[in-house]
């Protein structure tokens, strides 16, 4: 037998794994680096976190990937690059990282790399009838398993979609295992470049939807308009601005907010074009930047409490725990939690997974199922969602 496969085989045996989970989202802050010890799969999965840390990205490497994300024309040669580039980079940071935590290669069992995307199309967003869903993640796992040494999943999308899914949002199969709760409703929202959420009810269906942006474009304004910042921190630029009820009624006013649940979408629709556009349909050319600051704040706030609105209404003794960088946002959770009250917003912690690790340890969650639980599990609560196992395999030899 091979030895990679006998390998597989005596991890997919063993009580409890430790297994990495990788994420890159949208924000292009960094690549979150979890290593988690999980034990058991399916409803029976229990996961610590035993180490977490977001490496962040050199400005060069952000640069090149803006360079080619959500664009309809790129440099093809840059593409493939690109995404040799990316799995080198990754299988570095967690050679990195491993040596950071002095932990050896040997303790991890399992990589879950998410890859990078660098375009999301849903049939709804490209509209072409006769062509799938379509998603692409780059940045190759034979190169993160090969510089590792270690086993590691990749491309987690791709068999979603093979099932007739949109290939995303995928947070609700580890929401599932790791949130739900028997006696109350549970919302987990999480606020990456895109904001998304999950509803899990304590009986019937599980629901997992993007609302629109999060992160966003609130991040590219501030690229555009304060050189050397990233983002909003602690939203200290917003917090200047006056909210212009004009531009909020036109960023407000793109179909995709009226599409049913659930829906997907990405920076191939909410980017700076979309932005200058809702600007210019105000007829205003000069909207003070700190009131466009404020605006999109109240935008990516407003988005997401409609879309969670409607399920808190059918649901029972609801919490709603809260993941990702814009829950370090503090004007756009207040206004979220005085609108949703009295639903209690607290943040993943609560459950001992610290909210920027929250999607790197699902992807962690995801790789462990696909090694050792039964996809068919998934198909009880997750009706509108394909019940398979995701991830390839690559093996360091
Ligand atoms: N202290 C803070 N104040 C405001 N925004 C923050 C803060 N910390 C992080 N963020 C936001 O969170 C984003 C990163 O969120 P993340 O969950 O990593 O998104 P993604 O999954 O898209 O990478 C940053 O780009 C920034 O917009
Ligand atoms: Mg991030």
């Amino acid at each position: 037998m091979n030895q990679n496969v006998k390998r597989l085989y005596q991890i997919a045996q063993k009580k409890s794994r430790n297994i990495i989970g990788l994420m890159s989202g949208t924000s292009l802050d960094g690549l979150d680096v979890a290593l988690c010890n999980i034990s058991g799969h399916g409803n029976n999965t229990t996961v610590k976190v035993e180490k977490f840390i977001t490496w962040p990205y050199a400005r060069g490497y952000r640069e090149k990937l803006l360079e080619i994300i959500s664009k309809k024309n790129v440099d093809l040669e840059n593409l493939c690059l690109l995404h040799e580039l990316t799995g080198l980079l990754h299988g570095d940071i967690i050679n990195k990282c491993l040596k950071k935590w002095k932990t050896d290669a040997l303790h991890v069992d399992l990589i879950a790399s998410h890859g990078q995307t660098i375009y999301h199309a849903p049939r709804h967003l490209h509209k072409q009838k006769d062509l799938p869903n379509a998603t692409l993640q780059i940045g190759d796992a034979d190169h993160i398993a090969v510089q590792t040494g270690i086993i590691t999943l990749s491309d987690f999308r791709q068999k979603h979609i093979a099932a007739g899914g949109e290939g995303a949002p995928l947070a609700a199969y580890g929401d599932l295992l790791l949130f739900k709760e028997s006696d109350r409703d549970v919302f987990l929202l999480n606020i990456g470049g895109i904001a998304n959420f999950t509803f899990i009810p304590a009986k019937g269906n599980v629901l997992s939807t993007d609302t629109g942006p999060g992160n966003t474009l609130m991040d590219h304004w501030v690229q555009m308009n304060f050189t050397g910042f990233t983002y909003d921190d602690n939203a200290i630029i917003a917090k200047k601005g006056t909210i212009h009820d004009g531009l909020l009624h036109e960023l407000k006013s793109h179909p995709f907010f009226s599409l049913p649940f659930p829906k997907t979408t990405g920076l191939e629709l909410f980017n700076r074009t979309y932005l200058k556009n809702a600007i210019s349909r105000t007829g205003k050319n000069k909207i003070p930047i700190y009131d466009v600051m404020a605006t999109l704040n109240r935008f990516t706030a407003e988005t997401i409490v409609q879309s969670v609105k409607k399920y808190i209404q059918l649901s029972h003794k609801p919490i709603m725990y809260v993941s990702g960088g814009g829950m370090h946002n503090p004007m756009l959770m207040d206004f979220i939690e005085k609108e949703i009250s009295p639903v209690k917003m607290v943040s993943t912690t609560q459950k001992g997974i610290e909210p920027d690790a929250k999607e790197a340890v699902l992807f962690a969650v995801l790789a462990n199922e696909t090694v050792a639980g039964q996809p068919g599990l998934f198909a009880k609560h997750l009706k509108a969602m394909p019940a398979v196992s995701m991830g390839k395999i690559s093996f360091p030899t």
